[in-house]
């Protein structure tokens, strides 16, 4: 599908990760839990999980993908009228993510800064708000910072904790963007008041009724899908789909289930599966779940991984958050993109991440039970603004403000 002049050219100009510096191969995982590894690797389709060390949560995973978003697209913070945190494992009740990136990045003061929860729901909702912000003429020619940022844990032992994963995906959009055009205001929605997935605010781990939860995720999928069909059925064929990844076998039952509301036999639906969704599944295989940054790490897998072939085509994309609420919506690969993704190096954080063992994993986990309450050096070093340095969480002061610094 070409690029039409007279038409909104609104969408994602630049992406990055950023994922912890360690993470757990589920193999390894499987067989410190007297688990066949075949059931992790290919029946859940995981292969590793990024773990959040203490000094790293989710304002500094947040930070460190949106500073290495400046750093390559040439962006700065001055660009930007909007900047907008996803998240559903915030550090404060009241002080949102965003803030902390604000000033850790040196963000403008002319800026709307907040953060959107709606579990895995709430990266989308920002992207969706920050294309509308410049819909509508509020941006005045000013670009949008959307940051998706999580740390996914789960209680030891129990089933959701092979799916687990940490990391952030920092999204620039802007009018006319190099990476992909998204279709302004023909998006399909769905929402529900269902039980799959919460945590209370005094629960550190999501709790999770687990095969329930995949059901709600399937029935989503066909509402918002079906909505959308009937509002961009005019559009050329999806050459590619990228789903909201928890682990990657749900992305495979997504793509049967939606490919058989498009007519197609049980059989057909799966053949497809590995042109359509395939390359989209390598770097949430490597980093795990990672929440409302999921369905972005499915994309910037794609765009790694084919960015040249798909210029000009057209791409679904599908973003669920439990609770719920869920989307489709698409955007065409411009012709910019395969250049520019060979410059942002999309993958470099995950080349660097280093394997821990599952004891020096446990270890971690039971850290991080008191990382909230840990005091912060008594002088820290000021915190560092602007896009240089890895940033990390040194513990909380007498008035129990959480304290930053560069590594
Ligand atoms: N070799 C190969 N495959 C094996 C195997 C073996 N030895 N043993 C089991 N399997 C297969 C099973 O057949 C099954 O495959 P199918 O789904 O195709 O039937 C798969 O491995 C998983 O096995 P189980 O269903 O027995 O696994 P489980 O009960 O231990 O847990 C889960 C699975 C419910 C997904 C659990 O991991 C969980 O609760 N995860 C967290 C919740 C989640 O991710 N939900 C997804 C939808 S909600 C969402 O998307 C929001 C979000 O981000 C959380």
């Amino acid at each position: 599908m070409a690029t039409r002049p007279d038409r909104l050219s609104i969408g994602i100009d630049a992406i990055a990760l950023s994922v912890p510096r360690g993470f757990v191969d589920l193999g390894e995982l499987a067989e410190a839990h007297g688990v066949a590894p075949s059931k992790y690797l290919s029946g859940l389709g995981t292969r590793r999980m990024a773990i959040a060390a203490p000094d790293e949560d989710p304002v500094t995973l947040g930070v460190n993908a949106a500073r290495r978003l400046f750093q390559r697209s040439g962006a700065s913070p001055a660009d930007i009228g909007l900047c907008v945190v996803g998240t559903e494992t915030a550090v404060d009740h009241a002080k949102p993510v965003a803030a902390f990136l604000h000033g850790l990045l040196g963000l403008p003061s002319a800026c709307r800064v907040f953060e959107a929860k709606h579990a895995c729901f709430g990266g989308t909702a920002g992207l969706l708000n920050a294309v509308e912000w410049i819909a509508s003429g509020s941006a005045r020619g000013r670009a949008a910072l959307v940051v998706c940022t999580d740390i996914a844990r789960y209680a030891l032992g129990s089933p959701g904790e092979p799916t687990q994963g940490a990391g952030a995906v920092a999204l620039l959009i802007r009018e006319r963007p190099r990476l992909m055009e998204l279709e302004v205001g023909r998006t399909g929605s769905y929402a529900r008041d269902v039980h799959d997935f919460w945590r209370p605010i005094h629960h550190k781990n999501a709790l999770v009724d687990g095969h329930f939860s995949v059901q709600c995720y399937l029935d989503a999928l066909a509402g918002a899908y079906r909505e959308w069909r009937r509002i961009a059925e005019d559009g050329e064929p999806l050459a590619r789909t990228c789903y909201h990844v928890p682990y990657g076998k749900m992305a495979r039952k997504a793509h049967r289930h939606r490919r058989m509301i498009d007519g197609l036999s049980e059989q057909a639906a799966d053949e497809s599966f590995a042109v359509e969704v395939e390359p989209s599944l390598s770097l949430p295989a490597q980093v795990g779940n990672i929440y409302t940054g999921s369905l972005y790490l499915a994309l910037a897998s794609l765009f790694q991984a084919q960015a040249d072939a798909l210029a000009g085509l057209r791409v679904g994309l599908f973003s669920y958050g439990s609770g719920c609420c869920a989307e489709f919506f698409a955007g065409v690969v411009l012709p910019e993109a395969a250049p520019l993704v060979r410059h942002l190096d999309i993958d470099g954080p995950v080349r660097d991440c280093r394997r821990m063992s599952v004891p020096e994993y446990e270890a971690l986990r039971a850290e991080d039970a008191t990382a909230d309450r840990r005091p912060a050096p008594d002088a820290p070093p000021p915190a560092q603004r602007g896009t240089e340095g890895r940033a990390v969480y040194l513990g909380i002061d007498a008035s129990e403000r959480r304290v930053y610094a560069n590594e």
